[in-house]
């Protein structure tokens, strides 16, 4: 009955449907896409360091000093550079500061589901251009007839939830070919082997690269993405966070993200783990009869040639393995696999022997 009292808007929406965070303890927990490793020891202490009296006073609104620790991190200025609640939040200024146009925007069929969402929330047109039988983005599908009349385009790199690359020069050959547009290359897995865009940002102002702590960086919890991009774009992003709300990052977030950024070694070490958990990972799955896509992410999306999706997700389920499956057209038979520890890794094969004929 009060929900005559909702805002139109509210009673079309299809909100994101985000990975189960079940209570429970004793589940392997592949979904979600989370780092298996902790975050450095160093990010932990610097939050402890803040846990006192400073948390009476608001943070700063300009994140001024861990700007400046990214854009040095990535040699850019700190002009250069957004911070805000999560890659998701980031986001969602993006699309509503930068792709707003009342002309439609292009992202993969097959990608981050938010996209839609964003798009619904916002009242963007959108039309998705379908990837190829390797289930990879082509470049040349973003100069096509539905490239025409364009308010910007989007996609992950790695996609999403795929995994797969896109190499930077087919990447730079997007943005230089659609100079009048914004255009977003979403890097949230790009750390575990793949080749960022961000030495583009200096040469097209139309570029905007956004990318995450809460996978490479293990801080899925504390809530921290950023943007990076022409000044102007970063302008546009600022506008919007300070029409909504002037603190994304609490206090705990900027002690933790900043210090992030400075234990280089830790980060090197976790990501290079993952790197070679996946590989093996990758070779136990072919060996047991799954086709996977060659992943440049933290998760691999693999598909078994004789047995359905839904019926391995569901007996892993039972083992009390979680593993992520979208029941949709192309991918109903993909189990997407976040790349765990080891012995994560190893319980998930046990259980997959128990469903997988040899
Ligand atoms: C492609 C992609 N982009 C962005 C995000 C959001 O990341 P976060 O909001 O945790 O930074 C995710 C999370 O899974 C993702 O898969």
């Amino acid at each position: 009955m009060s929900q005559s009292l909702w805002s139109p808007i509210v009673h079309e929406l299809t909100p994101y449907v985000p990975g189960e965070q079940p209570k429970g303890t004793g589940l392997i927990k592949l979904n979600t896409n989370e780092n298996p490793y902790g975050p450095s020891p160093k990010v932990l202490a610097a939050i402890s360091g803040v846990l006192n009296d400073s948390l009476r006073l608001y943070p700063d609104p300009t994140a001024s000093e861990l700007r400046q620790t990214i854009a040095d991190y990535y040699h850019l200025s700190p002009n250069q550079v957004f911070v805000g609640n999560g890659s998701d939040e980031v986001l969602a200024f993006v699309f509503q500061s930068l792709l707003v146009h009342g002309r439609p925007i292009l992202f993969p069929d097959i990608s981050y589901s938010f996209y839609p969402v964003y798009c619904q929330l916002y009242g963007i047109d959108f039309r998705v251009i379908p990837l190829d039988e390797q289930m990879a983005i082509s470049a040349k599908d973003y100069f096509g007839p539905e490239s025409t009349g364009i308010g910007g385009i989007v996609f992950p790199n790695p996609n999403a939830p795929t995994g797969r690359l896109l190499p930077l020069a087919e990447i730079e050959r997007i943005v230089a070919g659609h100079p009048g547009v914004v255009v977003v290359v979403d890097e949230a897995y790009i750390d575990f082997g793949g080749e960022s865009a961000i030495s583009l940002i200096d040469r097209y102002s139309n570029l905007l690269v956004t990318q995450s702590l809460s996978k490479s960086r293990s801080l899925a919890g504390l809530r921290v993405g950023l943007a990076l991009g022409h000044p102007d774009l970063i302008e546009a992003l600022v506008r919007v966070k300070d029409s909504f709300n002037s603190y994304p990052l609490d206090r705990l977030a900027l002690a933790g993200a900043q210090a992030a950024f400075v234990d280089e070694t830790y980060f090197e070490e976790t990501r290079q783990r993952i790197i070679v958990s996946r590989a093996a990972l990758t070779s136990a799955l072919i060996s047991r009869g799954f086709d996977v896509i060659p992943s440049a992410a933290n998760f691999v999306f693999a598909r078994h040639r004789q047995y359905a999706g839904e019926m391995l997700y569901q007996g892993l389920r039972e083992q009390s393995v979680i593993v992520r499956h979208f029941n949709k057209p192309r991918i109903a038979d993909y189990l997407r696999i976040t790349v765990g520890t080891d012995v994560q890794n190893q319980a998930l094969l046990l259980a997959l022997d128990r469903l997988v004929a040899p």
